[in-house]
C-alpha cells in the first residue's frame, strides 16, 4: 500500500516534470517577454479591463483576439505596429495576423471550461450587480487580478453580492 502511494507520487512528480519541459520548450520558442513588453501590455491592455494574464488563454486564442483590436468585443483596441509587437511578445505568441476573417468568433477566458467551473457558484445576478457588472471584470471580486494574483485567498466579493 505504501509502495503504491510512493511509486504514484514519483509519476505524478515526473508527469509534472515533462510538462514543465513542454512549457519552457514552447516558451523558447516565441520571443521572450520583457520588462518593457510588460509594461506596454500593462498601460495598453489594462486601462479598460485586468491586464488579463497570458496563462488564461491558449495562443491561438491571443492570436485571434490581436488580430481583431478594430473590433474587440464592441470596442476599438487599435494599436500601433510598436505596441502590437510588445504585446504579442508579451503574450508568446508571433506577430498579429493581418486579416482575421469577420466571421470569427472572439475568444473568451470568461466562457472557458475552467473559468464556469471555477465560478459556478457564482450567480448571473452577481455577475450583472452594478459592483461587477461583468464576468471579465476579475479585479471587482480579485484584489490582486492587477498583479496576476487570482490566489484564493486574495478574494474579497463586493458588499452585497454573496458567494455561497
Ligand atoms: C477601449 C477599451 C479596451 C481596450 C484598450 C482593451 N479592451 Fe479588451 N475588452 C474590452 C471590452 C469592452 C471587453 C468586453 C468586456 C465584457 O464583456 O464585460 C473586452 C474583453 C476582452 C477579453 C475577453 C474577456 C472575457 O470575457 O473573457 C479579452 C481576452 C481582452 N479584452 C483582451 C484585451 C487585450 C489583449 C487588450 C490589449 C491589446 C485589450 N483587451 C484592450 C475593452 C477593451
Ligand atoms: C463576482 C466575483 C468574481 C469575478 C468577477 C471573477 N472571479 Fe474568479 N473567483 C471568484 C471566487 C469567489 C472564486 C473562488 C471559487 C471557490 O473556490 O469556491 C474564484 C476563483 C477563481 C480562480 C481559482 C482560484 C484558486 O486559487 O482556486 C481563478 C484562476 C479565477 N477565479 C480567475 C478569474 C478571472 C481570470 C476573472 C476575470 C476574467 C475572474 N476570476 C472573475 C470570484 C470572481
Amino acid at each position: 500500500m505504501i509502495h503504491t502511494l510512493h511509486s504514484s507520487v514519483i509519476t505524478i512528480a515526473i508527469r509534472a516534470l515533462g510538462a514543465t519541459l513542454a512549457i519552457a520548450t514552447t516558451a523558447a520558442q516565441a520571443a521572450a517577454p520583457t520588462p518593457a513588453s510588460a509594461s506596454t501590455y500593462q498601460e495598453e491592455c489594462g486601462s479598460c479591463h485586468t491586464a488579463y494574464p497570458a496563462r488564461f488563454l491558449k495562443p491561438a486564442d491571443w492570436t485571434t483576439v490581436l488580430g481583431t483590436l478594430d473590433r474587440h468585443y464592441g470596442a476599438d483596441a487599435t494599436l500601433d505596429a510598436t505596441a502590437a509587437g510588445e504585446v504579442a511578445r508579451h503574450l508568446g505568441v508571433g506577430s498579429p495576423p493581418a486579416n482575421v476573417p469577420a466571421a470569427t468568433a472572439l475568444p473568451r477566458i470568461t466562457r472557458s471550461g475552467w473559468f464556469v467551473h471555477e465560478h459556478d457558484e457564482i450567480s448571473a445576478a452577481t455577475f450583472k450587480s452594478s459592483a461587477v457588472r461583468s464576468a471579465a471584470n476579475c479585479s471587482a471580486c480579485h484584489t490582486g487580478a492587477d498583479r496576476g494574483d487570482f490566489d484564493e485567498h486574495s478574494i474579497r466579493m463586493p458588499q452585497g453580492t454573496r458567494h455561497e
